[in-house]
């Protein structure tokens, strides 16, 4: 296929060409929405580094959960934000925790989305990191039996899945055993496989209060600069019982999503996160970028790459333009 015989822009000459030959096309069952859930009523606290987000009370949750639904977003990923944190994160896994309460007023008003809850104990641990720390380091196997209790009570409240992101060594075999001995076999794990140590989370961090109070997360999550690890994690997870692996971030791990996707069989999903969503807003807000486009070029690309599901801030706004485009 060599010019001036073939001529690559032939078929790009009309958009009825360009959709015929499109290899890739974004939908509306595509993408899940994160959702952060706090105490009280009638609360809405605008997340200042991620506009068009907001800390919700449980009323508040349910409106704009059943407003993503009603736009046909199949799934949300809830987050905890508890008033209450301790050396053990006992809330993380208490009856009446913040994500529990929430999950079961959900679970009550939706009928048909999956409700994801994020498992992990940073929001719950008055020390910020991700699992049970024991002088200046996280005792691996001693987080291992929170996690899994923390999960097992998101089960119990009615969680559709559970998705551990603490990046503890074990942490899905340990999941998936306490779940199944207690009648959870068809509860699914997403697995935060690949979970980076990264700068992109810091939107985050400042939503859900779970800033480490010393040092960093680097002794659990992923060195930035590993992609051959990305396998070795994934494929544990996988031998420990999970039914999808995530990437996270998304856009500075596109390379990993694709390397992933070509090795792994189960369904893949990637998280485009705080950072990843600020920037965008940031530089359409200064008039420098067209966030819609920016936002429809980068969902695309984490689909092109591999993603079968992609945890996005911009789920609403995506699934709207969706909707428009079709008509
Ligand atoms: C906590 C957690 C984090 C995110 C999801 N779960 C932050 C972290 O590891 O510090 C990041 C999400 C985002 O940045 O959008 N385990
Ligand atoms: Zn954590």
């Amino acid at each position: 296929m060599l010019f001036p015989e073939y001529r690559p822009r032939r078929m790009r000459q009309s958009e009825a060409f360009r959709r015929m030959i499109r290899e890739t096309v974004l939908t509306v069952d595509d993408l899940i929405l994160p959702l952060f859930a706090i105490d009280g009523k009638g609360v809405q606290n605008p997340i200042s580094s991620m506009p068009g987000h907001f800390q919700f009370s449980i009323d508040n949750l349910i409106k704009t959960a059943k407003e993503a639904e009603n736009l046909g977003i199949p799934a949300i990923m809830l987050f905890g934000v508890p008033s209450k944190k301790d050396a053990l994160a006992t809330s993380a896994y208490a009856k009446d925790g913040i994500v529990q309460k929430a999950v079961k007023a959900l679970k009550d008003k939706l009928s048909n989305m999956v409700i994801i809850t994020d498992v992990c104990l940073c929001q719950y641990m008055d020390h910020g990191h991700c699992g049970f720390v024991q002088g200046n380091s996280i005792d691996n196997d001693a987080s291992l039996d929170l996690l899994a209790r923390t999960a097992l009570s998101h089960a119990k409240a009615g969680a559709d899945m559970v998705a551990p992101s603490d990046m503890m060594d074990g942490r899905v075999a340990e999941i998936r055993e306490i779940l199944d001995e207690n009648n959870f076999s068809n509860t699914p794990i997403m697995s935060y496989s690949a979970k980076y140590c990264s700068a992109y989370y810091g939107p985050f961090r400042q939503a859900a209060h779970s800033a480490p109070q010393f040092g960093d997360r680097r002794t659990y999550q992923m060195d930035p600069a590993n992609a051959l690890e990305a396998i070795r994690e994934a494929t544990m997870d996988i031998e420990e019982g999970a039914d999808i692996i995530m990437i996270k971030p998304a856009l500075s791990y596109l390379d990993i999503i694709y390397r992933i996707r070509e090795e792994i069989d189960l369904p893949v999903a990637a998280y485009n996160v705080s950072g990843e969503y600020a920037m965008v807003k940031a530089a359409d807000k200064m008039g420098w970028i067209d966030g819609k486009k920016v936002m429809m070029e980068t969902l695309t690309s984490i689909k092109r790459a591999g993603a079968d599901m992609i945890l996005t801030y911009f789920a609403m706004e995506a699934a709207e333009l969706l909707k428009n485009h079709q008509k």
